[in-house]
Formats: C-alpha cells, structure tokens, sequence
C-alpha cells in the first residue's frame, strides 16, 4: 500500500510484514479489521502536530536518548501535586529545581469522581478530568515540557474503561455491538469457572472477578473494581479504537505512555488471565504503531509481577515491546531489607538484575502511587527459616510501627486474613521513621530516620536506569492520613501517600536545617554526582561486592576509566566492612579522600566510593 506521506510509507513498510502478520494470527486474517487499523494509523500520523513530527526526527537519530545517566523522573497527580494542568505548568520551575526531566503524570482523563479508583477508570479518552482542565491545557504543558527538556509521561488505562464510558453506557442499554466490547456473560456459569483460575486483584475492598449488571440482566468481567469493565481486545474493534485513544496522548505530547496493567489484557477461560502470549502480541503491535506514528515515543510497562514474568515485556532485539519496565520486585526487596536489615536477598536480587542484558531499561523507584506488595524471592529466604505468611505478617508489623523499635508509619492494604497476604502503604518518609522523629522531637531519630531515606535514594541512584522519584519524597513528605475521613476514599489505604503537596513545607526546602531542606539537598547532590560522572553510565559494567557482613550490601560499577564502590548499610548500627581495596578513593559525598581498606558505615548510612584509573 502506498501513502502520500513519504516519512509515513517508509515506516510503515519497514513494519509492514510482521504487523499485518501479527495481527492476522491474532484475529484471525481479518482483512477488513486490518484495514481499518492501518487507516487508524494513517489519520493518527495526518492529526499529528508538525513540531511533533519534528521531534521524532531527532529521536530517530538517537533512539536510546532515555538510556541517559543525566535522566531523573518525577511521578505525580496533577491535582494533589498543583490542582491543574495549568498550575502544572506554573509549577515547573520548581520540577526542573528538582533536577527532574522526566515527568510523570498520573491519570487525568475524565473519570467518575466517586469511583475513579484515583483515576483508573476512564469514561472519556478524549477529555481531561475538568476539575484539571482541557486537552488544550494537556498539550500546552507538554509544550512547555519539550521546550525545558522534560519527557512527559502519560498513563494509558487500557485493560478497561469506566462504567461510565459511553460503550459501557451502550452495552448496558442493550446494544450488542457494544457488549462485545466486554465480557457479559448470561448467567454466573463461566464467571464462576474463570474464578477457579483467576486469583484477585483486590480481595479486601472488591473481591472477586464479575459484577451483576441489573440493566443489561447479565454478568459483566470486572478484574479490578466492580465499576471498571475489561475490555475484551479479541474484538478487534476495541484494539484499534483503544490504540487510537493512545495515539491521540501521543499527539497532545506525550513521550512516554505507561501501559497500566498490561498483563491483564487478555483473558482465556483456564488461566490466570495474567501474561498470557496474545498480550505480547498486542504490545508489540502497539509498540509498532508508535513506530509508524510517533517514533522516539516510549512505552512503560506497568508489570507488577516476579521477575519471570516482567522481563519477557522487554520483547526481543529484534522484536522490542516495551522501552521501560518497573523494577519491582527489586523496589519490594528493599524494604524487606530495610525491616530486616539483612541483605542478603537484596544482593540475591540484584545479582539476577545484573545478569540481564544491559540494553533493559529500568524504572527503579522507592514508592508509587500504588502499595507495596510482597513479591518476594520466597524460595531463596526459605534457607533463613523464613515462610511467606509468617514473614509477610513481620514486613508488615515491622513497616507498621507495631514491631518493638520500628519508627516506621505505613498502613496495610488490601489485608486478606484468609491468605496472610496484606500489602502496605506509606511515603518514603514516613516508612524510614521521619513522621516519627517529628512527633517525638527526637533529634538523634531525625537523622538516623533522613539518613536511611538518603539512603535509599541513593540505592535507586546507582543503579542502571531511570531514577523516578515519588512527588514529595525529595522533601520528605509524611503520610496523609485525612482520607480516613473522606467517604469516597477511607476504603482505600493508598491515599495515605496520596496527599497534596504542602507548598509551605516546600519552601523549607531552602533551609538546610529543616527535613525538607536536607532531603532535597540530598537528592539533588545525588542526582548532580551522577550526572557528572560516566561510571553511572548505562553501559558500566555492575556487580555486587562481597561485603562480608550481612547488614551491608556492596555494588561495584566500572566505566571508562571510573569505578565506583557503593556501600549501604541497613542496619541501625555503624558498621565496619573491609572490601580490601587499598586503591585511592574519592567519597563522592563528603569529598574526602582514602582508601577502601575498612571503610566505616553510619547507621542506616551509605558510601559512594570513586577511584579514577
Ligand atoms: C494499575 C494502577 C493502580 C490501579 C490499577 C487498575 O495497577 O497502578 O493504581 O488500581 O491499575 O487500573
């Protein structure tokens, strides 16, 4: 087929073969759906905006431009973070203070207000929340993002649309085209035979799989919350209308599209419904569309899954699906250690990590807008004695403040007594014991409790990858407990790091005695010493050093000339570990030199140790 546009047929032939293979394999050589995605494409690349087109040029020329040690993101609700799109973008200065050129924004589409489930659940593709403001808004503050240098990044809520959505509102009438856009079933007979294999997403506040719809007198699929509906994308329809509501982000000036709960798109009767192979079909297909339309556009997995199963969403050299992936299982593993302090499943962990092809890109991160969960290598802490349940119920009382000497803060989440299996939630701040201190005016628990939160801020730092911060923890934020007493929100826990951006507490930030000001002091000068220094590079080699103590994990990087010892001790306690190295180093922190002999750990502190071939 040829196209008018010369830059669209030249990308689109080189994609030609493997996307119309692709997608006859997966509905079933239709060749009327084909065309109809293919001319989706077409208009989408048509709508695009000019400097857009411009902007993808560049990327071309360097596509591994977000492999860059120089990239820090930032993760944030638009609404909690500055009320508006526009109060985003008038609160830029202070991201780029940060030293952020990633920007995330958490879903902004338009979303029931009682049962958004904090803007999952989308009724609109095509409008901003209006409390938020417009797509106009949306694409004015991507402008402003290009012209500093910030990537934006945008969700994708593509397993499911609201209740709301105007097919869900059709498919309720009656209308059978659009039930087919969803899985309604007669009566509980299959429902009730996926639940045999399909676990729960959120047992606690919205047990099990479907939900009774009275209007339409038939059971309708609801992994997640009872008001938002799985879209089913064996209906081809879906797969390219939902592709062109992601096109449409990309064309209002998103970089980076998250893909939420991307394993959960495909659903067979028998399995888990989880990471089944026509997932990696749809992601690849999608990742070709940006490729035709919008190249230089990242996609984000989110992946909230063992390490098994997030690495195949990479895709192949060949055959790429997903730009970025959360490291997540390493995130969870770290504050294991954190109540543990013992590091031995971290340094487990970041072995495998270490082991995988440099070319994996990842997001490593402390919090999210989302709880902890308790994906743990439980097969490897079985030697220490340790069960899931039993251990599980230690994180979560240890991370809960209940455990004796624990300053931590969090609340559980999602707690299903039936299995033991609660996850948490809380900031940074708070988990590391600052809310604590606060209270009890105790100023030897302050610095211990900012020394582990710089800590493990420069954990995520030294790895390879896309440092993202969580809006607020680069001041320190504590938890907001007032969604106990707001109805629409006191069933879920998550709103307890949910909370909005103090501004006063930000202006401490300019005193370098105040928690907010040795947070963001500690951040940015992280974030400076990895800017500056190529051992930081994604392409270092990295290993993890043997420490000979068990509180303290060591990594090793090299590149270029420049290697880097880091040392973090988890324990409560100094610590003395003798890596044994007599060259001359450089702590990149306080400046100081020495050597790597026995070097000496505060409690709860770290080291990042330069030596200069
Ligand atoms: C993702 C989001 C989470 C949301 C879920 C359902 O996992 O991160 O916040 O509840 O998707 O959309």
């Amino acid at each position: 087929m040829e196209y008018r546009d010369p830059e669209f047929s030249d990308r689109f032939r080189r994609h030609e073969d493997e996307l119309k293979w692709l997608y006859y394999e997966l509905y079933h050589s239709d060749e009327k759906a084909y065309a109809g995605f293919t001319e989706m494409l077409y208009r989408c690349r048509e709508e695009r905006p000019e400097s857009l087109r411009a902007a993808d040029r560049e990327r071309e020329t360097h596509p591994d431009w977000y492999k860059d040690r120089r990239l820090t993101g930032m993760q944030m609700y638009a609404g909690a973070f500055a009320g508006t799109l526009p109060g985003v973008r008038g609160k830029l200065d202070y991201i780029a203070e940060s030293g952020v050129n990633c920007l995330h924004l958490m879903p902004l589409l338009e979303s029931p207000k009682d049962r958004s489930d904090g803007g999952y659940a989308v009724s609109d593709f095509r409008k901003v929340q209006p409390e938020l403001g417009t797509m106009e808004d949306l694409r004015e503050l991507a402008e402003d993002c290009r012209a500093r240098g910030i990537a934006l990044c945008l969700d994708f809520v593509m397993n499911h649309t609201s209740e709301d959505h105007e097919w869900a509102r059709r498919a309720r009438a009656g209308e059978k085209e659009y039930q087919d856009r969803y899985f309604f079933y007669d009566g509980w007979e299959i429902p009730n035979a996926y639940e045999q294999t399909v676990p729960q997403v959120f047992p606690a506040t919205a047990p099990g799989n479907f939900t009774w719809c009275p209007e339409a007198g038939k059971t309708v699929m609801t992994t997640f919350h009872p008001y938002q509906w799985d879209l089913n994308y064996m209906n081809p329809a879906v797969f390219t209308d939902m592709t062109d509501n992601m096109l449409n982000l990309c064309n209002h000036g998103a970089d980076t599209i998250r893909l939420d709960a991307v394993p959960y798109i495909w659903k067979a009767l028998g399995t888990s419904c989880r990471n089944l192979p026509q997932v990696h079909t749809l992601v690849r297909m999608m990742r070709i569309a940006c490729e035709i339309v919008c190249p230089g556009t990242l996609l984000l997995g989110e992946v909230v899954m063992e390490p098994d199963k997030v690495v195949p969403y990479f895709g192949t050299v060949q055959k790429p699906e997903c730009h970025l992936l959360y490291n997540v299982t390493t995130m969870a593993t770290l504050w294991h250690t954190v109540a543990t302090k013992d590091a031995r499943l971290l340094a487990h962990q970041m072995r495998q990590v270490f082991s995988l092809p440099r070319e994996y890109t990842f997001v490593n991160y402390l919090r999210c807008h989302d709880d902890i969960g308790w994906g743990l290598d439980f097969g490897f802490l079985r030697q220490f004695a340790q069960e899931e349940v039993p251990h599980k119920k230690f994180l979560n009382d240890y991370l809960t403040g209940k455990w004796k000497d624990s300053p931590a803060r969090g609340e559980l989440y999602n707690d299903d007594p039936r299995l033991g299996d609660a996850r948490l939630c809380g900031t940074t701040a708070s988990l590391c014991g600052v809310e604590k201190a606060l209270e009890t005016g105790d100023r030897e628990a302050m610095n211990r409790a900012l020394r582990l939160d710089g800590m493990l801020h420069a954990f995520i730092f030294t790895l390879s990858g896309i440092p993202v911060l969580y809006s607020g923890d680069e001041i320190a934020r504590l938890n907001d407990p007032s969604y106990h007493d707001d109805p629409l929100r006191r069933e879920d826990s998550r709103y307890l790091h949910r909370g909005a951006m103090d501004w006063e507490k930000a202006e401490k930030r300019r005193k370098k005695t105040t928690p907010e000001g040795r947070m963001f002091a500690a951040v940015r000068q992280l974030e400076e010493i990895r800017r500056k220094h190529r051992v930081f590079d994604p392409k270092a080699d990295v290993w993890v050093l043997d420490t000979g103590n068990e509180h303290v994990l060591g990594i090793g990087r090299y590149y270029c000339g420049e290697q880097l010892l880091a040392l973090f001790n988890f324990l409560d306690q100094p610590q003395k570990v003798r890596p044994g190295d007599e060259k001359a180093y450089t702590d990149l922190i306080s400046g100081k030199e020495g050597d790597a002999g026995t070097v000496r750990l505060e409690a709860g502190g770290f080291r990042w140790l330069l030596h200069q071939f």
